[in-house]
């Protein structure tokens, strides 16, 4: 690969110009391992279609993968993902896209392979690689690259899940570290890529109003919800392996969380928001087995690759404790599933109620929540109560907005962590010391799972999760549009 040429600035330039390691410039060439594979077709093509559309693309695109493809093989590989997800593609988008496009056939294991590689980018100083492949095969791809002089100037993206527990994590780390920066690794949880999760920053920090009750005195408790209206289904292995804890807790969940319950992001660096969430997930106290309910729906145990006494868990709900001046004695649930009656993914901040007055017929008024959904259709509602029509009593009165302003406008989630990777932008990835966090936080559960309870497929998992939470308020129904 060509040398880097060096760029003396002008004295009016501060000296870290010409001499810091730039990690934070331009790609002049992607390269995406594992391009035959599902993600790619369901995921990174529409993504790559996204881009080009939108003008963001300018260099030149390199697939690896075991197949015995050419170009050509790819190019009509990459028509047809794109036929299977984007609507009416337009066909000069397409042929910007094609013309990126070119595939090399080869075993992540051979040396030979990343020779190729070399040879592909050859000319190129500041490559982009993006591993969407198994992750036994992470630390591989990475020495590969290494041993054939590729890894100085680039920034490598990993797709989750990064590692299975905390020591697997620690261990994946330990051997990218051997040949890569900490700033030279992005790693990928598509939900920081959702425009919706990045409306959390700014619905909290933007608006004065929140900020003064967003806090012990006045909250009572924050609940997710994650669930899907279907199954495992073609998953099977990868699921069976894996479980709710690890597919979306441990990372989805708990990243939006973090962005709930952080504190202010003070100064404008990329860091900002990262060290935050850093110092909400070290007050989380490590998670309470006792405080963890799992459930299986029937028929999972049926599924193609699921082994007929699987205990893996398709829901999971638990608690967590926060150990700070924000959020002490203020619990914060969870609860994710798959097969549930909805699709739908929130947060509720649910506040304190109110005191029992000579109005509302004497009752108790409801707390109030602020909701925000990130899907289906992303927004956030307050629920005020007010005086209902001709009655003595209360009745809720939301306060509902969409954030979506142009209806399929926005940035999808792999558009836009695929656009900052390539633009060099890495605050929507996971640094390491968070990962090492969040993984801390749930070991014990992975340790010490407790059983699995069954459920109806299309319920809202079993009845020991509302045990969980009961005393505190019942989980909440999604608010869908
Ligand atoms: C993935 C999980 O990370 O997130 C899937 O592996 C899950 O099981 C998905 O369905 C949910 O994300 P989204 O964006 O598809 O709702």
């Amino acid at each position: 690969m060509a040398a880097r040429s060096g760029h003396l600035g002008s004295l009016a330039e501060p000296m870290a110009d010409a001499t810091a390691k730039t990690n934070d410039a331009p790609a002049d060439v992607l390269t995406i391992f594992g391009i035959s594979g599902d993600l790619a077709r369901k995921m990174t093509f529409r993504a790559l279609y996204r881009l080009e559309a939108r003008g963001k693309l300018s260099c030149p695109i390199v697939g690896v993968a075991i197949d015995d493809w050419d170009d050509e093989r790819l190019r009509a590989h990459a028509r047809e993902a794109i036929a299977g997800s984007v609507s009416h593609p337009d066909q000069d988008v397409f042929g910007r896209l094609a013309d990126r496009l070119s595939y090399i056939q080869g075993d992540y294991g051979d040396a030979a392979t990343f020779e190729r590689v070399a040879k592909a980018v050859e000319g190129h100083s500041r490559p982009v690689f993006y591993l969407e492949i198994p992750p036994s095969l992470f630390a591989t791809v990475v020495h590969g690259l290494a041993g054939a002089g590729l890894t100085d100037e680039a920034r490598v993206v990993i797709e989750k899940p990064f590692g299975h527990d905390l020591a697997s994590a620690r261990a994946l780390n330990g051997e990218l570290c051997e040949v890569l920066g900490e700033d030279q690794i992005l790693r990928i949880d598509h939900y920081l890529g959702k425009e919706p999760v990045m409306d959390i920053t700014y619905m909290r920090f933007a608006n004065s109003i929140l900020e003064p009750v967003w806090n012990r005195e006045h909250v009572s408790h924050v609940q997710m919800t994650i669930a899907e209206d279907f199954g495992v289904e073609d998953r099977g292995r990868f699921y069976d392996a894996v479980g709710a804890m690890r597919d979306v807790i441990q990372n989805h969940a708990l990243q939006v969380l973090a962005l709930v319950g952080m504190g202010p992001p003070t100064g404008n660096h990329p860091d900002s928001i990262r060290d935050k969430k850093l110092e909400f997930f070290k007050s989380v106290r490590t998670a309470d087995p006792g405080k963890y309910v799992r459930g299986q729906y029937e028929g999972f145990r049926e599924i193609k690759d699921v082994a007929p006494d699987s205990t893996t868990e398709t829901y999971a709900a638990l608690e967590l404790e926060i150990d700070n001046w924000r959020w002490s004695g203020i619990p914060f649930f969870i609860h994710a599933g798959k097969d549930m009656p909805v699709k739908a993914s929130e947060v509720n901040v649910v506040f304190k109620r109110p005191p029992r007055l000579g109005i509302g017929e004497g009752k108790t008024p409801e707390p109030n929540q602020l909701t925000v959904r990130i899907e289906p259709d992303a927004g956030a509602r307050i629920r005020l109560f007010a005086k209902k029509a001709g009655e003595e009593a209360f009745e809720p009165a939301d306060l509902e907005v969409l954030f979506e302003k142009v209806p399929g406008e926005d940035p999808e989630p792999y558009e836009r962590l695929l656009d900052d990777a390539i633009a060099g932008r890495s605050q929507l990835f996971t640094r390491q010391d968070a990962i090492e966090e969040t993984w801390r936080i749930v070991e014990p559960l992975l340790e010490d799972p407790g059983p699995v309870h069954r459920y109806k497929p299309g319920t809202w998992g079993p009845e020991e999760a509302d045990e969980l939470i009961r005393g505190i308020c019942p989980w909440f129904d999604p608010w869908l549009p």
